[in-house]
């Protein structure tokens, strides 16, 4: 980047000392006012040019002395023949303030390539005077914070091949540097309003990029005679809406499109099968109806084809068979039907598969199983069934074949799946044994068998796995007693999230294996960051980017909740529902990070550990159906994140705790428990409520005695609803759209080799 930068400078010198001995004509002198006048347009302000290589290229233009020729003036270039003015580089000069409509530049009516990138034009707009420059070839603004609309006056540079816009407005989000002829960058500029249609007519255009400018609104241009040369055409994330008129069609020299999170609608011309250059075609996240035409088996070429997050109906019927270049291949979240077809086998160089939330049904293909180059495939949520050969997909890094009708065993592999980072088989009928071939796979992250029909003992041999961050076995045959760590010698060093809820575990709690949550180095909390998998792919000069959210259902605070993402710091522990009996621990209180934790429907005996009271990240606490006996801790009270709580079902007496988050449960809460007296209870304790202090709950009492005005019970519920709220967020219940929208998108396109993008 440097280097080029030099380059340009030294240029300008190269050019004097060639051409000092011929006899080169001298600057016209209204074009050496101009320039003066343009000059004294601006503050020299050293903040105004972010680049490291700035200097004020005007301060040595004078009209005095050796150097009053301005064609040997800093950043100004002459046409050796007639003199005038057609090159002006004054990027990176420190300039600061307005180009007004009356700015002299514009009488420089011969420039060819300007270029004021890196100045700072104080959030002015673009004016459109610059649309009578009508020679120039090269225009550069990026970084100049210019705001507002890009003047339709720019569209009508007819012999305009590079325009550079990028990264105005918002000078902290421009991540792009970028190297190109007969460009149009515009992207992350904070660009608003219409865009005008003309810019797709511009003869030698063939990039036009405007991506991640959310405001800037448009629609597909309708033009029946084109002679486009546009070769990549990025509209992601703008405000383009509208239907894709069939002339589409025209702009056949196109090797990309993408227009991935716009509001484009109604259905996928067919013409779009005459775009035979096409490459990369990304149209997910809008709402496209109707079938998927079957013209897109022409396009021969394409290596990238994305329409997740549509409405797209109908049967894959298109030949897929034609697309043997395919590398990612998603269609998730549409409401595709019918069989998958056969033809995907063909698809031998596929990196990416994604067929999720459809309504795909019958036999999953067992050729597709045999997809060797596989990285990602997901086709959870449809109506598959079959079983399962992952055994030779050796590249695989993230399997989701969950909320099917998939069945039979696992047979073990012979092969090492060393890549393999999620597995998620949730909701099938799969049976017999979990394969422990897993074992070797030391990359897995996640492990997700919920909702299934395994008949196994627990899988202590994953405890080896040194990234084992999930490990969900709900709902399954799982049987027998859990022999711990120090029995075992597997230590599950990165375990964080487990579910063994409703199986047939027996035996004593095992907890043992968690007590390391202490020790582990954990990465900065307060930065949110998700168990994710990422994922590249590469076809030619074009390179995509996935990163993975993992998902998971776990029931947390009494409903069953879908996670779309995972913090990487979320710990829970559910091991309801299963035979296990003995005390609970008190080395429990040393899980420190524990967010949820459900031992409910077990035959638990003895007391509630006090120590649960140090858990204070804990949001979500249920032991109810057990037979714990004892007072229920005053301890717990110190829980302020508590926001579920369920001791209901036991043998436990004594008065109920209050202050803080208990004074925000209910009766049911309770219930079931002889002994219990107190609030909620309608029980009332044989000791009038504040009178007489009870050991257990002293301090307690003194809390809330300090000051029973100022300390109301109103106070506490808005002070202590806050640490519910909050909890709610670190939980991260996620449902929204949005979200769901951010999950699935990650997978960001971009390119590469060809322009050097640097990502700073
Ligand atoms: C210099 O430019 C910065 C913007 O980069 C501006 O905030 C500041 O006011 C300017 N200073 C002067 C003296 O104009
Ligand atoms: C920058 O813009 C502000 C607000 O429009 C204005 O007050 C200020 O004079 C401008 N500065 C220059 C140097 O043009
Ligand atoms: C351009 O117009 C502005 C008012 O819009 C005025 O203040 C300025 O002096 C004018 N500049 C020139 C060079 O005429
Ligand atoms: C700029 O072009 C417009 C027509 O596009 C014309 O009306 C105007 O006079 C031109 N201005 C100059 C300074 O040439
Ligand atoms: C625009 O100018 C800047 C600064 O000179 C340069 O880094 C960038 O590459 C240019 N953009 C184009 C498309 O030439
Ligand atoms: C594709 O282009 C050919 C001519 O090049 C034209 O005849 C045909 O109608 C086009 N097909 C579609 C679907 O637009
Ligand atoms: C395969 O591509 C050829 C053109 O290369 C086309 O004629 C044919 O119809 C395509 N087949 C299918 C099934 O789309
Ligand atoms: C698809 O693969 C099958 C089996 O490998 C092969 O018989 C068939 O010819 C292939 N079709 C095409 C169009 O390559
Ligand atoms: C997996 O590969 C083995 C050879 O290593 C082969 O015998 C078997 O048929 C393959 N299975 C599937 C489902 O492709
Ligand atoms: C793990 O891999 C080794 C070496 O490839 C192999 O010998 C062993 O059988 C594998 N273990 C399992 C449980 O598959
Ligand atoms: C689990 O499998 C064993 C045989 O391995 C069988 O005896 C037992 O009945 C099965 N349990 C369940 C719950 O299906
Ligand atoms: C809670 O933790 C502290 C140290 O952090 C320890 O001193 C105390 O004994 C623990 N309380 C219980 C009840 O385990």
């Amino acid at each position: 980047m440097f280097m080029l930068m030099r380059l340009l400078y030294i240029l300008p010198l190269f050019h004097l000392i060639h051409s000092f001995p011929s006899k080169q004509p001298l600057c016209h002198d209204d074009e050496s006012s101009a320039l003066l006048q343009f000059k004294k347009s601006f503050i020299i302000n050293k903040s105004a040019s972010s680049d490291p290589d700035a200097y004020p290229k005007v301060r040595s233009w004078r009209l005095e002395g050796e150097n009053s020729d301005c064609c040997s003036w800093d950043g100004v270039d002459c046409d050796e023949d007639t003199g005038h003015v057609i090159g002006l580089d004054l990027s990176s000069s420190y300039l600061y303030g307005s180009i007004n409509s009356n700015s002299t530049l514009f009488r420089l009516v011969h420039l060819r390539s300007l270029n004021l990138a890196y100045n700072h034009f104080n959030y002015s707009q673009i004016p459109s005077q610059l649309g009578n420059l009508s020679r120039l070839t090269y225009l550069n603004l990026s970084y100049t914070f210019f705001s507002g609309q890009i003047p339709f006056e720019v569209s009508k540079l007819s012999q305009l091949s590079s325009l550079d816009l990028c990264c105005n407005f918002d000078l902290s989000s421009g991540k792009y540097f970028l190297q190109f002829k007969q460009t149009l960058y515009l992207h992350d500029s904070g660009m608003h309003g219409q865009f005008p249609p003309g810019i797709f007519k511009l003869p030698n255009l063939r990039v036009l990029d405007v991506k991640y400018n959310q405001d800037l609104t448009g629609s597909w241009p309708d033009f029946q005679y084109l002679s486009s040369r546009l070769e990549e055409i990025d509209l992601g994330s703008t405000g383009f809406t509208g239907e894709l008129p069939i002339s589409m069609g025209n702009f056949g020299s196109l090797i990309a499109l993408s227009i991935w999170g716009c509001n484009f609608s109604g259905s996928i011309p067919s013409s779009i099968g005459n775009l035979t250059n096409l490459i990369y075609l990304e149209l997910s996240i809008n709402t496209l109806v109707g079938n998927i035409p079957s013209s897109i088996g022409n396009l021969i070429q394409l290596a990238f084809l994305g329409l997740y997050d549509n409405q797209l109906s109908g049967p894959i019927s298109f030949g897929l068979t034609n697309l043997t270049q395919l590398v990612v291949f998603d269609l998730g979240g549409n409401h595709l039907t019918g069989p998958i077809p056969f033809g995907l086998m063909n698809l031998t160089k596929l990196n990416v598969l994604c067929l999720w939330k459809n309504k795909f049904e019958g036999q999953f293909p067992i050729s597709i199983f045999k997809q060797t180059n596989l990285y990602l495939l997901d086709i959870s949520a449809n109506y598959l069934s079959g079983t399962l050969f992952i055994c030779n997909m050796t590249s695989l890094h993230i399997l989701y074949v969950s909320d099917n009708y998939f069945s039979g065993s696992l047979l073990p592999c012979l092969h090492n799946i060393l890549e393999l980072r999620m597995i998620s088989l949730r909701g099938n009928k799969f049976q017999g044994l979990l394969p422990r071939s897993l074992s070797n796979s030391t990359m897995l992250e996640a492990i997700d068998v919920s909702n299934n029909q395994f008949n196994d003992t627990f899988p202590s041999w994953l405890g080896n796995l040194p990234n084992l961050k999930l490990l969900l076995l709900r709902s399954n045959k799982f049987y027998g007693q859990i022999l711990e760590s120090l029995e075992t010698n597997y230590q599950f060093p990165n375990l964080r999230i487990i579910d063994l809820s409703y199986n047939s575990f027996i035996g004593r709690l095992p907890l043992k294996s968690f007590r390391n949550w202490n020790t582990l180095k954990l990465d900065n909390e307060s930065h949110l960051s998700y168990i994710q998998a990422e994922i590249s792919s590469s076809a030619g000069t074009y390179h995509m980017y996935y990163e993975y959210d993992y998902t998971m259902q776990l029931r947390n605070k009494g409903l069953d909740i879908a996670y779309d993402k995972v913090q990487e710091f979320f710990r829970a522990i559910d091991m309801s529902s299963n035979r296990f009996v003995g005390e609970i621990p008190s080395y429990i209180g040393d899980l420190k990070r524990l967010r949820m934790l459900n031992l409910s429907n077990n035959i638990l005996t003895g007391h509630i550990p006090p120590s649960i009271g140090n858990l204070t990240m804990l949001e979500s606490l249920d032991l109810s159906q057990n037979r714990l006996s004892g007072e229920i801790p005053s301890q717990l009270t110190q829980l302020t994140f508590l926001e579920w709580f369920n001791v209901s079902h036991n043998q436990l007496a004594g008065s109920i705790p209050h202050g803080k988050q208990f004074d925000t449960f209910e009766n049911k809460s309770f219930m079931g428990n002889l002994g219990l007296c107190g609030n909620p209870l309608s029980k009332k304790c044989w000791v009038s409520d504040s009178s007489v202090p009870l050991p257990s709950t002293s301090k307690q009492i003194q809390d809330s005695a300090v000051s029973p005005f100022e300390f109301g019970w109103k106070i506490v519920l808005v002070g202590y609803g806050f640490g519910l709220i909050f909890g709610v967020i670190i939980g991260n219940i996620v449902a929204t759209k949005k979200l769901d929208w951010l999950m699935k998108t990650f997978g960001i396109w971009q390119r590469t080799q060809r322009n050097n993008v640097t990502i700073s």
